[in-house]
């Protein structure tokens, strides 16, 4: 068939794709003792990394500890991983990984602790400077083509890192933040246990519950037009988020509210939602990397504070599937599909929710004033543009239009 046989008779193109996602998904309540068993099957020698300590406080640390030991596998740490990773933490891993021989690598951890060590585990097999691995400005030095086998333990349920071939890593020297994707970063295992995420602070989850969200929206309203099953698909994960995410921040022991949306965060980013969709960019988390790489926010929070000024400026040129939104999500009745008042209460409605369970909608409420913003928008665009010099999304975003959306969620 030629390309013209892949257009409807409006000449928008129609959905094609490919899937393939191998990472082995094991979900449930008291998993965790199953980690050892897991882990004999790819090697012997483990990089267990972690992030800040609270894995160590409550007990988790441990209790993995036991399990890979019992499993006859010798373990070797690489703590400290921050909030938002550096280079710098993936450079130590790597450092750890091969001077203990390591043959596998487990994160324990929420998604920093996850993407570090999908980069750590690929760093050990590349000789060169591990940001030649990272997308920034251009296409990367280096796409990796290998890696240790990794094993993802989360335990917050937010980026969905544990069942996708993608980490974001930050460079504290240059302020950058940016993404690599390749097959090779898909985990072997993703170790689903939802009794890890009990403790998880209502501030944290709240930011977890934004993330998962955001991921969904950002494929709704930047794919292509006609994907009847996966809009299906998102708007039931963002209804089941919006259903059990208050229940998981009212009663962190909630154990259902928190198997719920460690569900909904993995398949809000394992490539089930948006594929077939594709997506023409990630505009709110490109802007929002740039933001958090200059103030060290929590991702989920910078989220809550871009997403909602995107959808109000995307809404004005493409208002019909905000209207869509606006119907399915939240009940409204359009008066036409383009019914630009019904999408933007839709979006009214959706920052409400991210209000209620406590997220910050605007830049202020984080301490960061509008003096940088001419600067964020530059940066985003340095990162990632297309031949027009533009931010991929759907619409494609100037320069300007960059800093209004960043004015209005000032
Ligand atoms: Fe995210």
């Amino acid at each position: 068939m030629d390309g013209e046989s892949y257009l409807i008779e409006s000449g928008e193109p129609i959905m094609q794709f490919e899937y393939q996602n191998p990472t082995r998904l094991v979900f449930g309540a008291g998993s965790l003792p199953r980690l050892g068993e897991m882990a004999g099957q790819y090697g012997k020698r483990a990089l267990l990394v972690t992030g800040g300590g609270s894995v160590k406080r409550i007990g988790t640390f441990d209790r993995a500890l036991k399990s890979l030991k019992d499993a006859g596998i010798s373990v070797f740490e690489c703590e400290g991983v921050e909030p938002n990773p550096r280079i710098s933490s993936v450079k130590r891993g790597a450092a750890i990984a091969r001077a203990n021989e390591c043959d596998l690598v487990v994160a324990l951890g929420g998604g920093s602790t996850m993407d570090a060590a999908k980069v750590i585990a690929a760093a050990v097999l590349y000789d060169g400077d591990p940001w030649d691995m990272i997308f920034h400005g251009q296409a990367a030095p280096h796409i990796p083509t290998q890696a240790l086998p990794m094993i993802a333990v989360p335990t917050l349920a937010a980026t969905g890192s544990e069942m996708n071939c993608s980490a974001v890593i930050s460079n504290e020297e240059t302020k950058e933040k940016s993404f690599v994707s390749a097959n090779c970063l898909y985990p072997k295992v993703a170790l689903l246990d939802p009794e890890l995420t009990v403790s998880v602070p209502k501030d944290q989850t709240a930011y977890g519950v934004c993330d998962l969200m955001t991921h969904i929206t950002e494929s709704y309203f930047n794919g292509v037009g006609d994907t009847p099953i996966q809009d299906r698909f998102a708007e039931g994960v963002i209804l089941t988020a919006m259903e059990y995410g208050p229940k998981a921040i009212a009663n962190g022991n909630d154990l259902n509210a928190r198997a719920q949306i460690q569900w909904a965060a993995t398949v809000a980013l394992n490539g089930w939602i948006n594929s077939g969709s594709g997506g023409a960019g990630y505009p709110v988390h490109m802007i929002e990397h740039t933001v958090s790489a200059y103030h060290d926010i929590t991702h989920g929070a910078g989220l809550a504070i871009i997403n909602p000024a995107w959808m109000r400026f995307a809404a004005q040129i493409n208002p019909s599937k905000f209207v869509q939104f606006a119907e399915r999500i939240f009940g409204f009745s359009a008066n036409s599909p383009d019914d630009i008042e019904c999408a933007l209460a839709g979006i009214d409605r959706f920052e409400s929710f991210l209000k209620s369970i406590g997220c910050p909608t605007h830049l202020s409420e984080m301490g960061i004033d509008a003096q940088l913003i001419e600067t964020y928008a530059k940066e985003t665009l340095r990162i990632i543009h297309d031949e027009n010099g533009r931010l991929p999304a759907l619409p494609p975003m100037t320069e300007a239009d960059i800093v209004s959306v960043l004015r209005a969620a000032a």
